[in-house]
């Protein structure tokens, strides 16, 4: 179970933030606020306290706040970003993570390592992380050492057709695992009860289990039926602005 959730407000300057998708032009900032504002309750209905940190206006896709920390049950990992203008990120997601965490419960990527947290997928006390543009060997080398550590346990997953692992395959805990694309033949996720994602929906494939609701992104009704009729209630949200960015549901936040 969640007890905590940190998201951080998206800032102006995310009509800037990178993307793979210009097609899909750029963010409608006022619609982004009221999607991010929509987002926070449907976490909160799923029983979470959520910690609401302000725009960060030097960092285009800081709202993106998955990406700079991984919290475990055991400790907090700040991560080392790949994407140059996302790196100083990092720095700034620390002040939130010591809300929680002693010192000794927070651990450090360290370069030349660089990993993101779009590319760690937690099934228990096992970390599946994908070897990604923005996650290199030695960051995901550094990241297994420190779940060592603490009694936990991680193994890398190559990835070459999507940004991070999450933008493909996703744990809604129960044995259940959505997936699509690339990860619908990995080896690495046989043992799972797979979720196929049609093509037309992958995006889709990137939503989060809360306490035993999925938060499903709007307008995909193959995979919310799909969720649904894996068992679990769902809360629909409209990630429309954050899709333009790469951007759903999980990177969104910090739950722990
Ligand atoms: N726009 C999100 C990212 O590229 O990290």
């Amino acid at each position: 179970m969640f007890q905590n959730v940190i998201v951080r407000r998206p800032c102006r300057a995310m009509v800037e933030g990178i993307t793979s998708n210009p097609q899909l032009g750029k963010p409608d900032y006022e619609k982004a606020l009221q999607q991010h504002d929509t987002y926070i309750e449907a976490l909160k209905k799923c029983g979470v306290n959520v910690t609401v940190l302000p725009a960060d206006e030097r960092y285009p896709d800081s709202c993106f706040v998955e990406d700079p920390a991984v919290i475990t049950r055991k400790c907090a990992i700040i991560t080392n970003p790949g994407a140059e203008s996302r790196n100083g990120e990092k720095d700034e997601i620390i002040g939130a993570i010591r809300e929680f965490f002693p010192e000794d419960k927070i651990e450090y990527i360290k370069a030349p390592g660089t990993l993101e947290g779009g590319d760690v997928m937690m099934v228990g006390d096992h970390f599946y992380v994908g070897r990604s543009a923005r996650t290199n060997e030695e960051g995901i080398r550094q990241f297994i050492e420190i779940l060592n550590k603490h009694g936990l346990t991680g193994s890398e997953v190559p990835l070459s057709e999507v940004l991070h692992l999450k933008t493909g395959v996703n744990y809604l805990e129960n044995n259940n695992m959505l997936v699509s694309g690339e990860f619908v033949e990995k080896p690495d996720f046989a043992k799972y009860n797979r979720i196929e994602i049609p093509e037309e929906e992958a995006y889709a494939a990137n939503c989060i289990w809360v306490n035993g609701t999925v938060i499903v992104p709007m307008g995909f009704p193959a995979v919310e039926a799909a969720v649904r009729n894996a068992g679990y209630p769902v809360i629909l949200v409209d990630t429309s602005e954050y899709r333009k960015l790469d951007g759903g549901l999980s990177c969104l936040s910090l739950r722990f």
